[in-house]
């Protein structure tokens, strides 16, 4: 059970808002701001490259505990940037061949796709989408009639989605992608923090995360999973740098022989000892429990909107993450957004440049989307309906302000 009060009172951003917007960027806890500051202020005092020398074991324990986060070992872990720069940096490892393929699912994160269009123009590789099921999870069948039929370089999917709750069957897909040559690399960018994920139990040869949604540390921080295959078989990024390889002689350079080879020389070291702190944190509640309580409060932010009758949910999908989305008629969803963060509510809008698949089967051009996180309450959840379900009347249309 999640001491409730406790992480309330660990999180000051709750005192006057209601955070439903953990899937954009959660709210910090008090422990993970503080270190981010306290590091920040002792460079200023201290020196950047000495304070990095003398807090190096503290440093390191973000290692250990992405590890334990992702049921790996520390050597199969990276601090990146973003999850985006993690995900760009596995990709840029794969040794793809003009006229190779990638088989993608149809609820992939815009950059990711951005990425591959990129590849297609530049190297000429192909990426074919995997079918949905009706329910709208990867088809695994058509899944495995398309690795014999392409043989692919490369299996990408999204765990969960920017533009919806689905969740895809990532251990599965896994189970059929490791029976094959193909590499497997996984965007976990919204389930990290928020359900378990075990990723050598998925087989997933990469795996990208961020630190700034489920796992509430601060911006600009991303984890990489590089698995021991990938390892062993000598990936590393494109452009190696100087921290993940050693230039030992002219023409000559070694690399890392851990996840350190996709890491950058050059980092934040703040956002490295917060990211810790907020790995710590996300541990010492437990993900099973954090699951678990995010479920409840996910089922009941479903039913209210069901019973207002007043918005369709648009989440396909058996199982749901704590991602709803849920389409407006006749409001814009900058209008949306103003009359939620009038009311000390935070949401978010998702556009169809997020999801140019999904969308045009949804028909849609925009979704609202509201991500609860454990430490809301249910009595947030009550609010947020009550508001919700007030959003067409004229008396509030005129209470927005700008943000
Ligand atoms: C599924 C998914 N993947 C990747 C990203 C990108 O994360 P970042 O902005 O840290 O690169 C997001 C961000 O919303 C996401 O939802």
């Amino acid at each position: 059970m999640i001491n409730l009060a406790q992480v309330r009172a660990d999180t000051p951003g709750c005192e006057k808002l209601i955070h439903l917007n953990n899937a954009g960027a959660s709210l910090m806890p008090r422990q993970v701001a503080e270190s981010l500051r306290n590091y920040i202020s002792r460079e200023e005092r201290e020196g950047s490259y000495e304070l990095a020398a003398r807090e190096d074991e503290e440093l390191n324990r973000f290692y250990e505990f992405a590890a334990a986060l992702l049921h790996a070992r520390p050597e199969n872990i990276a601090f990146t940037s973003s999850a985006t720069n993690g995900y760009n940096l596995a990709l840029s490892a794969i040794p793809f061949r003009a006229g190779d393929c990638v088989l993608l699912s149809s609820n992939d994160y815009p950059s990711n796709y951005i990425s591959f269009l990129s590849l297609e123009k530049r190297f000429g590789i192909k990426f074919v989408q995997v079918r949905d099921t009706p329910s709208g999870e990867l088809d695994l069948d058509d899944l495995r009639q398309k690795l014999k039929k392409f043989n692919p370089r490369l299996v990408s999917i999204s765990h969960i989605p920017t533009s919806s709750g689905l969740v895809q069957p990532i251990e599965e897909i896994g189970k059929l992608v490791h029976e094959t040559d193909s590499l497997y690399l996984v965007d976990a960018c919204q389930s990290v923090g928020q359900i378990p994920v075990h990723a050598p139990e998925i087989h997933a040869d990469f795996l990208s995360g961020a630190l700034r949604k489920f796992l509430r540390g601060p911006r600009g921080a991303g984890i990489l999973y590089v698995s021991d295959k990938a390892l062993d078989q000598k990936l590393e990024p494109l452009f190696i740098d100087m921290h993940g390889a050693d230039w030992v002689s002219a023409g000559k350079y070694i690399q890392k022989p851990d996840a350190g080879r996709f890491e950058e020389w050059e980092h934040s070291y703040a956002g490295l000892m917060a990211a810790k702190e907020a790995l710590r944190y996300a541990l010492e509640i437990g993900i099973e429990a954090i699951a678990a309580r995010n479920r409840q409060l996910d089922l009941k932010l479903r039913a209210g909107i069901k019973r207002s009758g007043k918005y369709k949910i648009q989440d396909r999908g058996k199982e749901k993450a704590s991602i709803i989305t849920f389409s407006v008629s006749g409001k814009s969803p900058d209008e949306v957004k103003k009359y939620f963060y009038a009311q000390n509510i935070n949401m978010n809008t998702v556009s169809r440049t997020s999801a140019i698949y999904d969308f045009a089967e949804k028909e849609l051009e925009w979704v609202a989307r509201v991500s609860p996180h454990y430490y809301n309450t249910e009595e947030e959840i009550d609010i947020f309906l009550d508001a919700l379900d007030k959003m067409d009347q004229p008396a509030y249309s005129g209470k927005a302000k700008a943000v």
